[in-house]
């Protein structure tokens, strides 16, 4: 059978040429790391490099056949160690709405798992839709509803691999590691809530019957990344653990406007808050 999805054409030698080459890529100048659990960066969202140990940061842009579209795309993936956990940060997502396929977002997540990573931290900035939500809360994602139209797995008819394109998501989000984060949440005095994650293409905005309508489908808050590195990684046998800063009220529940630049802000206040919590979650995975 053929492929058509060029990232499954994994015998093909272009393309398992391309992949292969950003792993070696990344081997190479990371040496003698191990990292254990992989860490995608949301929107505003940082951890310093200053906390890592032996820290070794690699722009994206020298990671040979990373799908970086734009020059001077500031994105890196930053190696090191937190503790005794040996951590690979995506510094910087890849968006549908910045032009990207579907594929290159979920492109970062095979590297993580080439490298040897079982276990994949998801985080976003996210849109608070229940009551409960306010700005400043964090949201253990406990499932997702992908309303993007875009699938990573789409035009996988089999090749030569032996892993199937249905990737079964009744337990996507792994239980263990949001019971771990609530309580890592509580220990640290952060609220960790817990709620079904919405994702849109963006970017603009939702109007507020489109927010009206989310919430009639069962979301609690909505952003619009991060379900395609997720099914990637179940895709791949990855554990997962999702988490949503929520830093707005989702449009139309307060009678104001939404602007990019007040949610970088608002992430960006809570970032030492995140940092917090991130450590602490590290700290007791079991890996
Ligand atoms: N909607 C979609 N994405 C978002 C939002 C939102 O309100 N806030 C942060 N990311």
């Amino acid at each position: 059978m053929r492929c058509r999805n060029p990232s499954f054409r994994t015998r093909s030698s272009k393309v398992s040429g391309r992949f292969s080459s950003s792993l070696r890529t990344v081997r190479k100048r990371i040496a003698r790391h191990k990292p254990e659990i992989g860490i995608i960066l949301g929107s505003g969202l940082g951890l310093s490099e200053a906390s890592l140990a032996d820290a070794i940061s690699i722009p994206y842009t020298d990671i040979e056949g990373f799908p970086v579209k734009r020059k001077g795309h500031d994105g890196s993936l930053l190696v090191g160690s937190l503790g005794n956990r040996g951590l690979a940060i995506l510094q910087r997502r890849f968006h549908l709405y910045e032009g990207y396929d579907v594929t290159d977002l979920a492109y970062p997540v095979k590297l993580l798992h080439g490298l040897g990573i079982h276990v994949l931290i998801v985080t976003n900035a996210a849109g608070g839709i229940k009551k409960s939500l306010s700005p400043g809360d964090f949201m253990a994602i406990t499932d997702h509803i992908n309303l993007t139209g875009e699938d990573p797995l789409i035009g996988f008819e089999g090749g030569r691999s032996t892993m199937s394109p249905f990737v079964d998501m009744t337990f996507t989000y792994d239980p263990d590691l949001i019971r771990l984060a609530r309580s890592v949440g509580r220990k640290t005095g952060i609220r960790v809530a817990d709620g079904v994650l919405a994702a849109v293409k963006g970017p603009s905005y939702e109007t507020p019957a489109e927010i009206r309508m989310l919430k009639g489908l069962g979301a609690d808050a909505v952003c619009m990344s991060t379900v395609h590195e997720v099914i990637m990684a179940r895709y791949l046998g990855m554990k997962v653990l999702g988490l949503s800063l929520i830093t707005n009220y989702a449009a139309g529940i307060l009678q104001e406007r939404l602007t990019h630049q007040s949610i970088l802000e608002a992430a960006g206040k809570n970032r030492e808050r995140f940092e917090r919590l991130i450590t602490g979650i590290v700290n007791e995975i079991p890996v």
